[in-house]
């Protein structure tokens, strides 16, 4: 089956150039689809589109680097990577697009952090950027790395300038006062008696977001027609509110030493745990992992036979897919 409308010219375009700072570094484009060789491509080029620690304020960028390159899982670049590969799309065209998700995402995670929102110590196994550097760092820190997501989308090489623009577009609605900001302050002001739904729908602005714009962003990269844009939707929108129950699992059940950031923050929040309890969360979690690969089966197998986004789906949610395979 072909996913590709007629809107997939990509225009050569030269690789940006490197900024001061910003030198060093090599091979660009995976040569590996296996997700985890991704992982180490995606943290190579962000490493080149950030400014070195040298560059002055030498302080603002450590800061950067100290949340961008921490062990996370990447999921969100993955997540756009993995659905070019299932459209069939080259994966070297939204490489730079999956490193603007991170940016975005790791200053989402600087900012979630802070004091004035959920207080956290430890992110990603390390201190958080506001306690390593200081909150005045930490706030510049989530503006430059957010700044530069869109600078690199923007520049983003190999597509075809309306591509850019829709990734553009599309980043920006998704941290917008619709999207990220507008769930996050949900989150932290819940309205009396919140419903479920209600919940539901805060996770979908502060969690999923990033992941529906993850796989718009494939879509557009691969040349996707609108019925494979229906499916990426609905894979990233489950995997989203899947994703947000499990944290919300996490965060009651887990252990810091195990997730690499503190738990309990969110203990007196309304989260869907605290709307159904655990056992009746867990079974709505299995519900969306359930959407989320029929979903992607809607989307089809790739050229090679391949579901990446299944493979992501197992990076993202682990031995939870155990019971769900076919
Ligand atoms: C944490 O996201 C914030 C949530 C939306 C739950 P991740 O669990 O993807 O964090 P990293 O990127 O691996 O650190
Ligand atoms: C965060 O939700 C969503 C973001 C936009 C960062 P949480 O507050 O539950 O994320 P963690 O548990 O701190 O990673
Ligand atoms: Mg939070
Ligand atoms: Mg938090
Ligand atoms: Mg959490």
């Amino acid at each position: 089956m072909s996913h590709n409308g007629t809107r997939d010219a990509q225009s050569a375009r030269p690789v940006e150039e490197t900024p001061a700072g910003m030198e060093a570094g090599a091979g660009l484009v995976p040569r590996s689809r296996d997700l985890s060789y991704l992982r180490t491509v995606i943290d190579r080029r962000l490493g080149l589109l950030i400014p070195t620690a040298t560059a002055h304020p030498s302080v603002l960028h450590a800061a950067m680097r100290h949340v961008l390159f921490a062990p996370g899982k990447r999921l969100r670049p993955l997540l756009a990577i993995a659905g070019v590969l299932q459209l069939d799309g080259a994966e070297h065209a939204v490489l730079d697009f999956a490193c603007a998700l991170e940016m975005v995402h790791a200053s989402s995670l600087v900012m979630d952090d802070l004091p004035c929102m959920d207080d956290a110590a430890v992110r990603r196994s390390q201190p958080t950027t506001h306690v390593q550097y200081g909150e005045d760092v930490a706030m510049l820190a989530t503006i430059a790395l957010l700044s530069r997501a869109f600078g690199v989308a923007g520049a983003a090489p190999g597509v075809a300038d309306r591509v850019r623009l829709d990734a553009v577009a599309i980043l920006s609605m998704a941290v917008g006062s619709l999207g990220l900001s507008g769930g996050q302050y949900d989150d932290l002001h819940p309205a009396p008696g919140r419903s479920l739904a209600a919940t539901e729908d805060v996770n979908r602005r502060k969690t999923g977001v990033l992941f529906v714009a993850a796989a718009e962003i494939a879509g557009h990269v691969a040349g996707a027609d609108e019925q494979a844009f229906g499916h990426l939707r609905a894979f990233a929108g489950h995997v989203g509110r899947a994703y947000q129950i499990l944290d919300d699992i996490l965060d009651a059940s887990g252990s810091a030493a195990t997730l690499g950031k503190d738990v309990g923050k969110d203990a007196q929040k309304v989260t869907v745990i605290a709307s159904l309890g655990a056992p009746r969360a867990k079974k709505l979690l299995s519900e969306h992992l359930a959407g989320a690969l029929s979903a992607s089966k809607d989307l089809g197998p790739n050229r090679e036979g391949q579901e990446p986004l299944r493979e992501f789906m197992d990076a993202a949610f682990g031995e939870l897919m155990g019971p769900l395979a076919p």
